[in-house]
C-alpha cells in the first residue's frame, strides 16, 4: 500500500483532515472528521474498556503475578509549572535542531541523513568545472536513496539521465549526527543548492509555553503537558486515600499532550497536539521486575487482538544507553508504518519500567542519576535544583506490615498512532464483484477490527420500491439505537456494498423481495463475502455477537 492512498481515502471519506485547512493549515494538527472521530474514539473505548473499565480486580489475570484493581482519572493540561521542573522536563525535554542558512528550514539533528557523493560541479559566472566531493541529505522518507539522486543531481546540475555520472561512496546511508566536531562545511542541506549552510545544532524545549492569568509575566509561564503521565503522578496520593487503592494497583489516563515537535511529520504519526492513553502501575519494589514483563506481553497482546497480528508488529527492548533518565528497563511496541523505510519501524507504545524515580521526584524535587543510584540535583550554591513537593509518597501495605515508595511500570500509548497503524494495517485491495451481473474489480476495503470500525453495518433497500426503503428504514432506527450505522438506497447495491467495504463497515444488511415475504434479511460479510440469511428480528444480536464487544 502506498501512503498517499490512505492520506487520500481518508480525506475524501472523512476520516481525516488538515487542521485549518481552509488558510493553508498548520504544520503538525489535524483534525479527525466524522469517521475518523468513531474509529479514534472506539480505539480509546476499547483500551479504556480492556485495560480499566472491564477489569476485573477478583480475578488472577493469567502471566500477572497477582490480583490488582485499576481506576481512571481525567487530569487538568496545565499544571503546577513545578511538576514539569521536578519531572525534569523543564531541563530535559528537548531535541537538537539545525538550521539551514539558505533555506532557512528548521530540522531535526537527528534525521539528516545522508551520502558521499562526487562529481563534477560546474563552476558560477563562467567559472571552470571542478571534481567536487560533498555530503548530500534528505530527511528520513520513504525513500531515501531516491530522494538522495534527487539531491545530487539538483547540487551538480544533472538530469535525470546523467545519474551515472555521480561516483557514490558506499552504499550506506549515514546520519550527519555521527559527523565529527560538528563539521558540516561539505554537507548539502535537505532543501539547500549551496555546501555548508547547516548551523550547529542546538537545543530546543518541546514543550509549549502558555500564560496564566492577565498579568502575563514570567512568574505566570505554564506548560501545556508533553504527557499524561504527571498528572497521576502527583495524584497518587488523593488516588489512594480516596479509593483506598491498595498496592498493586494501576491509574489510566485518556487524554491531550501537547509537543511543539520540530519536524512534525508522516501524517498524524508526529504531531504536535496529540492523544495519549498512559497507565501507571504502582507496584512492591521487590515484584517490579514481573509486573514489568506482564505489562509488555499484555499490551503487545492486545495489539495483535485488535488486528495488528503479523510481522509488521514487533516489540524491541531498548539497550541500556537507550533508556531514559528514569528508566530502568524500556520495551516498544513497534509497527512498520508505511512511509517508514523498508525494514524500519515506528514507537507505537512504550512500556517503561520507571523505579520510584517520579513519586521520589515530586516527593524530593528533580533527581538526577549517579551511578545506579538517584540523587537530588544541586544548584551552583549546593542547594536543590528543584524542589519537590515535600509531601509523602510513600504506601503503606498493612498485608506486609512495610512501607515504601512504591515503583512504576508505564505502558504509554498514542491514540492517534493506535489509529494509524490500525489503518494502515487494515487498507487491502483484493478482486470482487461489483454488480448483480459478477463482475469482478479492484474492491479497495479497510479491514479494520469489528470493534473499532466506525459504521458497524449498513442497511440498504435493494431497490428504492415495493416497501422495502420502509422495512430497511424501521431495521436502520432500531440498530442506530445500539450502535452506529447507515442507511443508504442510492445506486446499485454493489456499489453501496463498495463504498462501505472503503470505509471498514464489517456489515452490510440487505432488504430484498424475500425480505418482505418471510422477514429476514442478507447479512453480508465485509471480508469473507459471504451472504447470510437472518432473521430480521435476530439481527442485532447476531452482529452484536459478530463485532465481539
Ligand atoms: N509518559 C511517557 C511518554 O510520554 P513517549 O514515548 O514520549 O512516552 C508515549 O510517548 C507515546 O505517545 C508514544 O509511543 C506515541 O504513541 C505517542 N506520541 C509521543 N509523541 C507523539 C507525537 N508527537 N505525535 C503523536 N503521538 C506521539
Amino acid at each position: 500500500m502506498r501512503m498517499e492512498e490512505l492520506v487520500a481515502l481518508c480525506k475524501r471519506r472523512g476520516f481525516l483532515f488538515q487542521s485549518s485547512e481552509i488558510y493553508g493549515g498548520l504544520n503538525g494538527f489535524w483534525d479527525y472528521g466524522p469517521l475518523g472521530v468513531l474509529l479514534k474514539r472506539n480505539v480509546k473505548d476499547a483500551w479504556w474498556n480492556d485495560m480499566i473499565a472491564r477489569h476485573n480486580e477478583l480475578l488472577q489475570l493469567p502471566g500477572a503475578p497477582s490480583k490488582f484493581s485499576m481506576v481512571g482519572l481525567d487530569c487538568s493540561i496545565i499544571m503546577h509549572p513545578q511538576v514539569w521542573k521536578c519531572s525534569g522536563h523543564y531541563d530535559l525535554f528537548h531535541d537538537f535542531m539545525i538550521d539551514c542558512r539558505e533555506s532557512k528550514k528548521r530540522y531535526r539533528f537527528d534525521h539528516i541523513k545522508g551520502r558521499w557523493v562526487t562529481g563534477l560541479k560546474h563552476g558560477e559566472n563562467g567559472a571552470p568545472a571542478e571534481r567536487v566531493r560533498v555530503f548530500v541529505t534528505t530527511i528520513e522518507t520513504e525513500n531515501e536513496l531516491e530522494a538522495l539522486e534527487e539531491a545530487a543531481l539538483k547540487f551538480f546540475g544533472l538530469r535525470k539521465k546523467d545519474a551515472d555520472k555521480l561516483e557514490w561512496e558506499d552504499d550506506e546511508i549515514l546520519g550527519i549526527d555521527s559527523f565529527p566536531n560538528n563539521d558540516f562545511s561539505q554537507v548539502v542541506g535537505p532543501d539547500a543548492k549551496h555546501v555548508g549552510t547547516l548551523t550547529e545544532p542546538r537545543e530546543f524545549n518541546l514543550m509549549f509555553k502558555t500564560t496564566v492569568g492577565a498579568l502575563g509575566g514570567e512568574e505566570d509561564a505554564a506548560f501545556l503537558r508533553p504527557e499524561t503521565a504527571q498528572g497521576i503522578f502527583v495524584n497518587f496520593k488523593n488516588v489512594v486515600d480516596s479509593v483506598q487503592a491498595r498496592v498493586p494497583f494501576g491509574v489510566g489516563q485518556i487524554g491531550k499532550s501537547f509537543r511543539n515537535e520540530i519536524t512534525p511529520r508522516n501524517f498524524t504519526f508526529r504531531s504536535r497536539e496529540f492523544e495519549q492513553m498512559e497507565i501507571e502501575f504502582f507496584c512492591h519494589p521487590s515484584e517490579s521486575a514481573d509486573w514489568y514483563r506482564y505489562w509488555r506481553d499484555r499490551r503487545f497482546q492486545w495489539y495483535v487482538d485488535m488486528g495488528l497480528a503479523g510481522e509488521r508488529l514487533r516489540m524491541r527492548e531498548h539497550e541500556q544507553a537507550e533508556l531514559a533518565h528514569y528508566s530502568v528497563g524500556t520495551a516498544d511496541i513497534e509497527y512498520a508504518f508505511p512511509f517508514l523505510p523498508e525494514g524500519e519501524f515506528g514507537e507505537l507504545e512504550g512500556v517503561a519500567h520507571r523505579g520510584d524515580f517520579d513519586l521520589r521526584s515530586h516527593a524530593e524535587g528533580k533527581l538526577v542519576r549517579e551511578g545506579d543510584q538517584l540523587v537530588l540535583e544541586k544548584d551552583a550554591n549546593g542547594a536543590p535544583k528543584w524542589r519537590g513537593s515535600g509531601k509523602d509518597m510513600s504506601f503503606y501495605d498493612d498485608l506486609r506490615k512495610e512501607r515504601f515508595i512504591p515503583h512504576v511500570i508505564e505502558p504509554s500509548s498514542g491514540a492517534d498512532r493506535a489509529t494509524l497503524a490500525f489503518l494502515c494495517e487494515s487498507y487491502k485491495v483484493d478482486k470482487a464483484p461489483t454488480s448483480e451481473e459478477g463482475k469482478e474489480e479492484d474492491r479497495v476495503y479497510l479491514k479494520l477490527h469489528p470493534r473499532i470500525a466506525p459504521i458497524k453495518a449498513a442497511i440498504l433497500p435493494l431497490v428504492k420500491k415495493d416497501g422495502m426503503p420502509e422495512v430497511a428504514a424501521e431495521i436502520y432506527g432500531e440498530l442506530k439505537k445500539k450502535m452506529p450505522v447507515q442507511y443508504n438506497e442510492k445506486g446499485a447495491v454493489g456499489r453501496r456494498y463498495r463504498r462501505q467495504d472503503e470505509i471498514g463497515t464489517p456489515f452490510c444488511v440487505t432488504v430484498d423481495g424475500q425480505t418482505l415475504q418471510d422477514g429476514t434479511v442478507t447479512l453480508r460479510d465485509r471480508d469473507t463475502l459471504e451472504q447470510t440469511r437472518v432473521k430480521k428480528d435476530e439481527l442485532l444480536v447476531e452482529i452484536q455477537q459478530r463485532i465481539g464487544e
